[in-house]
């Protein structure tokens, strides 16, 4: 039942004017994990101008994500976050147009149409391990960044981008620092003209303009691709009424994918390699799973089903530290969650973070353990104690693409060589729109695959 509507959950009480904002900043992850252990499944946050409801109970966070969707929009915090870059694209966009954004985004990740890529994403890990010499060292983040950009342009766009791969790396990083919430200066609106907006803004522009071009030469070329941006380009410029993407949406569409579909899958590769690094069994297992099932071959989207534990491995790298640590989402009426009201318009946390860390549902919660995916384990547990991909209508478009794409990265490496940390030090975050190491990850190259 609905306690009186200004009862609020318990939570940190915080500072007048800023409530709990420099606790957060101070460390975010730490602090919602602090607060989730010390509140319970729904906590009440103050941030000026910002009702703040955290969420850590499987079955609320199912309710908001699925089962009672359609009552919560994303939300401006992640309007915010993306403003400038992408206004219109399917991530930021609500209603009836992110319906009709995703409709035309969605026959580019058909299943079909995802492993048919197989044979392309190998060749270019191929290419990245011919890169590393036996013995070097190599910043694995770097690496596996540069990689999944590659692979996603000439799969989805058939793009090989080459030199201006640098504008994208700009453009994320810039988009990082914008939305680094332990740096007090991203409470800066974006539109005051600080050096960092500034920088901003001018990646910002190199991005669209790169993109425009990328668009104006796919018009010109006489081609009948079957790659996602000549699906899309055949569908611009045509009104809603026929349920295409305007001339913006498509750059903005482009953009957004660009963005939300490499970044994501290198975090997720690198921290693989950290924590196989760090766990000297589970690198054995793996790498006798992967000599086993390819016996020296490259591997083909037909024999990913076969590695089992290679899968797991990647699970249990995201559980642990998942490239997006947080959802969030806003009422568009007021709903009651736990007993309590959560008026219109609050910004509800779910943060992946905590619940994948959460005892109640994982034993021995910070170890590396992959065989808890095993199927049986597996369904153990409620369903949405693990969602590194978010879930409902508006879960990650591209997480068979990414799931896919991350096993082959790691047999054809994996086959071929193993990688060793250099240091003991600890891992360290930056809580923005991912969880990004915030030092380079540096490891050598060896050769002893069993
Ligand atoms: C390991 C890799 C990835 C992870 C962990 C990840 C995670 C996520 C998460 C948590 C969301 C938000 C879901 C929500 O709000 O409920 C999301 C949305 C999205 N992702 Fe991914 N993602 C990954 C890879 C990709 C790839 C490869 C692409 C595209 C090529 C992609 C494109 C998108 C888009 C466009 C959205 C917005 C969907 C919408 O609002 O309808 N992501 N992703």
């Amino acid at each position: 039942m609905a306690r009186n509507a200004i009862e609020r959950p318990p939570g940190p009480s915080g500072l007048p004017l800023f409530g709990n904002t420099f606790a957060f900043v101070r460390d975010p992850l730490a602090a919602l994990q602090r607060w989730a252990n010390e509140y319970g499944d729904i906590a009440y946050l103050r941030f000026p101008g910002r009702s703040t409801y955290l969420l850590t109970d499987p079955e609320h966070i199912e309710r908001v994500l699925v089962t009672e969707s359609h009552t919560f929009t994303t939300g401006d915090l992640r309007r915010d976050a993306f403003s400038g870059i992408e206004d219109e694209s399917l991530a930021v966009s609500e209603g009836q147009t992110w319906q009709r954004q995703r409709q035309q985004l969605q026959p580019g990740f058909y299943r079909k149409r995802i492993t048919s890529n197989a044979e392309t994403m190998v060749k270019h890990v191929e290419q990245t391990v011919d890169r590393w010499p036996i013995g070097t060292t190599i910043d694995v983040m770097r690496e596996m960044d540069r990689l999944t950009l590659a692979i996603l342009t000439t799969t989805l766009f058939d793009h090989e981008m080459h030199e201006n791969q640098a504008v994208v790396r700009t453009a994320v990083d810039t988009l990082i620092q914008q939305t680094d919430y332990s740096e007090i200066g991203t409470i800066i609106p974006n539109w005051i003209p600080t050096p960092a907006n500034r920088r901003f803004q001018q990646a910002t522009n190199d991005l669209h303009s790169l993109i425009e071009d990328l668009i104006r030469e796919r018009r010109h070329t006489d081609t009948d691709g079957d790659d996602l941006l000549s699906l899309l380009v055949g569908t611009d410029d045509t009104t809603d009424a026929d349920g295409g993407l305007s001339g913006t949406e498509l750059r903005d569409n482009i953009v957004g994918l660009l963005l939300a579909g490499h970044e994501t899958s290198a975090l997720a590769l690198t921290y693989t390699w950290y924590l196989l690094s760090k766990n000297p069994a589970a690198r054995r297992q793996l790498h006798t799973e992967i000599a086993d099932v390819l016996d020296g071959t490259a591997p083909t989207a037909d024999q990913l089903p076969e590695l089992e534990y290679t899968e797991q491995v990647l699970l249990e790298s995201m559980r642990l530290y998942p490239p997006i640590y947080g959802i969030a989402r806003e009422p568009v009426t007021d709903v009651t969650i736990g007993g309590y009201t959560v008026p219109a318009g609050a910004t509800i946390t779910i943060p992946q973070w905590v619940v994948h860390h959460d005892g109640r549902f994982y034993d021995d919660p910070d170890a590396f353990r992959p065989a808890r995916w095993s199927a049986e384990r597996d369904s153990e547990r409620p369903e949405f104690a693990y969602f590194p991909f978010g879930g409902g209508p508006r879960h990650c478009i591209g997480d068979q693409f990414a799931l896919m794409e991350m096993k082959l990265v790691l047999a054809t490496i994996a086959q071929r060589v193993s990688l060793e940390l250099v240091s003991d030090a600890p891992l360290d975050f930056t809580a923005s729109v991912t969880t990004r190491p915030t030092a380079p990850i540096e490891m050598v190259v060896r050769d002893d695959t069993v």
